[in-house]
């Protein structure tokens, strides 16, 4: 499964990809109104951190405006990955991009209809948001469920599931066992998936254990204890 990180914060991003875990990034307007930076320099910035796929956002709701933003975010690197939201006008711009080799990230996806006219459009990425499902009491990772059980049938299908609005980490864990391709997350719901009691606890008692041994694995170390 790769990790995306769901953020515009060019310090969290560079902290993360120096881990070798960040697979991409994805952002949303929201997400770049929150970083307080002029768009096309995030973009341009987290694309030269990051080679994976970096999701920038139209903003136009008509065909015609949502092409020529799409064409002109491609042309910032050649990792962009542009994202249009999924209505009639964002799937037309979908196919017209994904014809020109542009990779194209299909999103705000609530349906498994919707995410299956998106791989016949031929998307990049599906991105279901699971979070603002649960936020309603539906079931996120059913849509998960239903959106890979549904691709698997059809493996002419190339687009990924990439699961969004991930809030905890058994979303990722869920996506994980579901055989999602694909997990975008905030930074610290990354940093999360790495903690656990037992590990600190653990740790703790080997250190103390290892103390009463007066050893050091470097000679440099011992040296500089005594
Ligand atoms: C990512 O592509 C989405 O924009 C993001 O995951 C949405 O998350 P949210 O529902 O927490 O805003």
């Amino acid at each position: 499964m790769k990790f995306f990180v769901d953020t515009a914060d060019i310090a969290e991003i560079r902290d993360l990809a120096s881990t070798g875990m960040v697979d991409g990034v994805t952002t949303n307007p929201s997400l770049i109104a929150k970083a307080g930076r002029d768009f096309k320099d995030a973009i341009r910035e987290i694309c030269s951190i990051v080679p994976g796929p970096v999701s920038a956002e139209v903003t136009a709701t008509d065909h015609a405006t949502q092409l020529a933003e799409g064409r002109l975010l491609a042309k910032i690197a050649k990792n962009v990955a542009v994202k249009v939201p999924l209505t009639m006008d964002g799937l037309k711009t979908c196919k017209a991009l994904r014809a020109e080799g542009t990779m194209v990230n299909v999103t705000l996806c609530f349906s498994a209809a919707q995410a299956l006219l998106a791989a016949k459009v031929g998307a990049t990425f599906i991105s279901p948001f699971v979070g603002r499902l649960d936020d309603i009491s539906e079931d996120g990772m059913q849509l998960v469920d239903d959106i890979v059980t549904i691709y698997r049938q059809y493996p002419e299908y190339k687009t990924e599931v990439l699961v969004a609005s991930i809030r905890h980490p058994m979303h990722v864990v869920v996506a994980a066992k579901l055989g999602a391709h694909v997990g975008t997350m905030p930074p610290d719901i990354m940093r999360k998936l790495y903690q656990h009691p037992l590990t600190d606890k653990g740790l703790a008692a080997f250190l103390a254990d290892w103390k009463k041994t007066g050893q050091s694995i470097l000679p440099q170390a011992k040296a500089a204890a005594e």
